[in-house]
């Protein structure tokens, strides 16, 4: 089959023939039909130091995809040949504390699809079938690519309730434009996302919210009073990974005040920590996606007429990879898709 490999300890990757992958016990083959690419993709391929000493050659990279079921290993009854599935990338042990009790995304050796064990983005990929969403609503196919992505932000947008809440998003990039979307659907009032492309902005505004800002001409403060907001933000979204966006949220934010924190940060930086305290701030990780909680709300959300169709901005065929890739590096867009049905 064909599939896009890391092969080499250097910048680039490589469209390959590997054998298909075989199926072990409680294991489905899928064969993929879409495929997102996401910013680890990006570090894989141009192999930085996150890379280098996360990944082991070869590998076949990818880990945001839809498929359908084309074989089940025995003994599996919840996934049948035939369904349209999106794939859990965070593959967990099982035997751990948090397993056992039930709360696998808090998995201690969690291995991730196309990082730890060989991913998404070829023809046929395998996975436990206790890491597969099976689509039992209708959903398209692009949206269905994006599930992981998506559920980064559902995760994120609703880790603490938003109904009446004034919600700050930094960063708009395709995630921090979906929890976007979520906290508007879901009943927040005013919904403010700040980046510092104009062309990301505008793509956040296609979501319907309040405000759009760019953090390069005006500060947070002057968005707070453009809306009329007197006593700041009571709800806080970082999902740019920029020191500067999360000082500024936790100046912005009200008394009591609940951060969720997706971006991640390439290195340590000062917070002003006495701001947290005395604001009785909350700062809460988010890392991946409830199994299975965030993929049920996933579904439900886009049941109840959650639009995400503005996010997805890129359509490829998957042999012009490297285009695609070049166009998901360069930041003029939201979500970039591979079709590897062509
Ligand atoms: N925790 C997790 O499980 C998880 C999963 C996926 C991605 N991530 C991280 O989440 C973040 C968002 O992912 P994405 O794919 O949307 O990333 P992205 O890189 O496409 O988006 C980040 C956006 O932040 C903007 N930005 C830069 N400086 C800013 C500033 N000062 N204020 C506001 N915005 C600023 C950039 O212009 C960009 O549009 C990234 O940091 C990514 O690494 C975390
Ligand atoms: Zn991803
Ligand atoms: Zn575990």
């Amino acid at each position: 089959m064909k599939a896009l490999v890391k092969a080499k300890g250097e910048p680039g990757l490589w469209l390959m023939d590997v054998p298909e992958p075989e199926i072990g016990p409680g294991e489905v083959l899928i064969k993929v039909l879409r495929t997102g690419i996401c910013g680890t993709d990006l570090h894989i391929r141009k192999y930085d130091t996150w890379a280098q000493q996360a990944v082991s050659l070869p590998r076949v990279i990818g880990h945001e995809f839809v498929g359908e079921v084309v074989e089940v290993a025995p003994g599996v009854t919840d996934v049948a040949v035939g369904d349209l599935v999106s794939g859990e990338g965070h593959l967990v042990c099982g035997k751990c504390r948090n397993c056992l009790a039930g709360r696998r995304h808090l998995c201690r050796s969690t291995v991730g699809l196309g990082i730890g064990r060989d991913g998404a983005f070829a023809e046929y990929v395998t996975l436990p079938a206790s890491n597969v969403w099976v689509h039992r609503v209708p959903v398209d196919l692009d949206v269905a690519a994006i599930f992981d992505p998506f559920g980064n932000a559902v995760h994120t947008a609703l880790s603490f309730p938003l109904v009446n809440e004034d919600v700050l998003i930094t960063g708009a990039g395709p995630i921090g434009i979906m929890a976007a979307a979520v906290a508007k659907h879901a009943g927040a009032r005013n919904v403010v996302i700040t980046d510092v492309s104009p062309y990301r902005l505008q793509l956040a505004e296609k979501v319907g919210v309040t405000l759009a800002l760019n953090v390069a001409d005006h500060t947070i403060e002057e968005g707070q009073r453009k809306l009329g907001m007197r006593e700041g933000f009571d709800i806080g979204m970082e999902m740019s990974g920029r020191p500067e966006a999360l000082r500024e949220m936790i100046s912005n934010m009200t008394n009591g005040g609940r951060i969720a924190m997706l971006g991640l940060p390439s290195d340590e930086f000062p917070v002003d920590f006495a701001k947290i305290v005395t604001s009785m701030i909350t700062l809460k990780g988010i890392y991946g996606r409830e199994m299975f909680e965030t993929w049920y709300a996933m579904s439900v959300l886009l049941e109840g007429g959650l639009d995400l169709s503005p996010v997805i901005t890129g359509r490829y065929p998957y042999q012009e990879f490297d285009a695609a890739f070049d166009e998901a590096a360069g930041g003029r867009c939201g979500k970039v898709i591979l079709d590897w049905t062509v």
